[in-house]
């Protein structure tokens, strides 16, 4: 059975991390988040107090970081979110805090750490059979992926998903702070000078605004077959 690689790229509230799971879970492949291991170092350096522009504290600390995905686990909203473990300890939900969520832009800007989670996010795809998501996967970590596909979506439909999914969490933000947040992100990481967002060339470029979940997944689904992956049926 052939398992191909597969890059998912896009902005914040993209609606990738629901996708990219749901794909490997019908593909039968491992979900990589890679946003989740950036957040992860951004929630270290929070815990140790380390300045969000301490260039070298921030790569020695991404570089004695153990981090390890182990699949999905559900989540206390009922959803299922990436199993993340930090130096032994599951930190699945506290990396989804707001403080983690602003932190995180500045401390993935680092060349250092970067370099440090490019590596580990390589070694984790070496076999194949992989779906994994962030905002360079297409273009730095996994430039030979079989399918590459870059999700967007209007701006108005980014910021209703991602206050439903706060709302969900019981964190209740308006409209304008949402906005705000999700503005500031996309232009730190679309114009970092390592690895900005930006779709690969040979990118599948997919519009989610009006799609459904189920529409997103049914589009990956045919992709992945196109590019040579044995899709299973639907239990
Ligand atoms: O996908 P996310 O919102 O969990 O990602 C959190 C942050 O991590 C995002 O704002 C930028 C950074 N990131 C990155 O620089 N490169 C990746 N491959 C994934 C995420």
């Amino acid at each position: 059975m052939r398992r191909i690689s597969i890059a998912i790229d896009g902005p914040a509230a993209s609606g990738k991390s629901t996708a990219a799971r749901m794909l490997a879970e019908r593909l039968g492949y491992i979900y990589i988040d890679t946003g989740a291991m950036y957040r992860a170092i951004a929630l270290k350096a929070l815990r140790t107090g380390t300045p969000l522009d301490a260039v070298e504290a921030l790569t020695a600390l991404a570089d004695r970081t153990e981090l390890r995905i182990l699949g999905t686990r559900p989540a206390a909203d009922g959803t299922s979110l990436c199993h993340l473990e930090m130096d032994g300890e599951d930190v699945s939900e506290e990396i989804r805090t707001p403080a983690v969520t602003h932190a995180v832009s500045p401390v993935s800007a680092i060349s250092g750490v970067r370099r440090a989670l490019v590596r580990q996010q390589r070694a984790m795809a070496a076999a194949g059979g992989v779906v994994m998501d962030g905002r360079d996967i297409g273009t730095v970590v996994l430039p030979r992926a079989e399918l590459k596909v870059f999700l967007q979506a209007d701006l108005k439909e980014r910021i209703r998903r991602r206050r439903a999914e706060l709302a969900n969490r019981g964190i209740f933000l308006d409209e304008e702070e949402v906005r705000r947040q999700i503005e500031e992100r996309d232009y730190l990481d679309s114009h970092r000078a390592d690895s900005p967002l930006r779709p690969a060339p040979d990118a599948v470029v997919l519009d989610t605004t009006r799609l459904t979940v189920e529409e997103v997944l049914a589009r990956l689904l045919a992709l992945a077959r196109e590019k040579g992956a044995e899709v299973p049926d639907a239990l």
